[in-house]
């Protein structure tokens, strides 16, 4: 059975939106999708030429010119301030901030001293929303949407050792920096209470994507034995245009106006795993990630 769609019909004429990883995957379809309602879309992308290409792409599907790119490299707290000082010196509002682009790997250190996907796909994310949120609060009502993931249900925030230097493997990394999108979703709600600002945390299903170019430590016999099985997943993978959807509902569908701090799948509401709903986790992550992004020093 197809996964539901998105069925607002709401216009961005006038609103202004940014997308992280909006040159390929679930990012590009949301962006796509922004640029067709008719909002000025964002680019913001580590790869210039990639995020050239995909504007080219939104802009011949959508007719909509008003669509940029602009620099940003989560793995690089320097690049996410700079990117923000660009945005907040070039745009007078900011409606719709999705917090899209992701990623697993091996073992690897950011050049910040943090691991890698911790920092790409929780660390930059606090850091940039932080850095925009007087724009945010300005335009109000606007949105944060963090794309998150089922893995956050089997994840585990490890603060004696965040960054898994004792010990690394891939999955529960992953879980991690999932699991932390999930909790700074609702601790932004909380935080942004009467602000007019309200936070998504989606799911976006199971979606053939670039993400799995990666299969972290899936090299020699273990390539050779997991290859057909995940040939066989991949058959059961949705499209990006599907995966796109829930993301792109929390972006925009005017009933969830009055919602903030919650987990969607499928178009809807969903409850997550007890981790994900722990709200003293959530605030002490909050502390964490200040001050390992430098937002704080206490
Ligand atoms: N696919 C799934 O089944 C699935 C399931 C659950 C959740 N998700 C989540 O969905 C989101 C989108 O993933 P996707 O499946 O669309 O994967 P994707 O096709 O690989 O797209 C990921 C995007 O993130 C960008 N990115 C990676 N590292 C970056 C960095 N350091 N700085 C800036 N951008 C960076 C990539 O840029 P480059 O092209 O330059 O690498 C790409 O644009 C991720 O947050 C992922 O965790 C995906």
């Amino acid at each position: 059975m197809a996964p539901p769609k998105c069925l607002s019909k709401a216009s961005l004429q006038d609103k202004t939106a940014v997308v992280t990883g909006a040159n390929t995957g679930i990012g590009l379809e949301v962006a796509k999708d922004l640029a067709r309602r008719g909002a000025r879309v964002i680019l913001a992308c580590r790869n210039e030429a990639r995020a050239e290409a995909a504007r080219a792409e939104i802009v011949k599907g959508s007719g909509n010119e008003n669509v940029m790119t602009s620099k940003l490299d989560l793995a690089s707290l320097s690049s996410v301030r700079e990117f923000a000082q660009r945005l907040k010196e070039e745009e007078s509002r900011l409606d719709i901030l999705v917090n899209n682009a992701g990623m697993f790997t091996e073992k690897s250190t950011t050049e910040d001293g943090f691991d890698t996907v911790l920092q790409v796909n929780h660390l930059g994310h606090f850091l940039l929303t932080n850095l925009l949120l007087d724009l945010l609060k300005k335009s109000a009502p606007s949105r944060v949407v963090n794309v998150s993931s089922e893995a956050c249900n089997h994840g585990r925030i490890n603060f004696e050792d965040i960054n898994a230097e004792k010990s690394y493997d891939a999955f529960p990394a992953y879980a991690q920096s999932k699991l932390a999108n999930v909790l700074f979703t609702r601790e932004l709600a909380r935080r942004l209470e009467g602000t007019g600002v309200t936070t998504y945390a989606v799911h976006p299903g199971f979606v053939k994507t670039d993400i799995w170019r990666y299969i972290p430590g899936m090299y020699g016999w273990k390539f050779t034995l997991m290859k057909p099985m995940f040939r066989l997943m991949m058959a059961f993978a949705i499209t990006p245009e599907q995966g796109a959807q829930t993301v792109i509902h929390c972006a925009v569908e005017e009933a969830l106006s009055s919602e903030s701090g919650l987990y969607y799948s499928d178009c809807d509401v969903k409850q997550p795993s007890q981790k994900a709903t722990d709200d003293a986790v959530a605030r002490q992550l909050w502390e964490m990630s200040e001050r390992m992004t430098g937002l704080s020093s206490s």
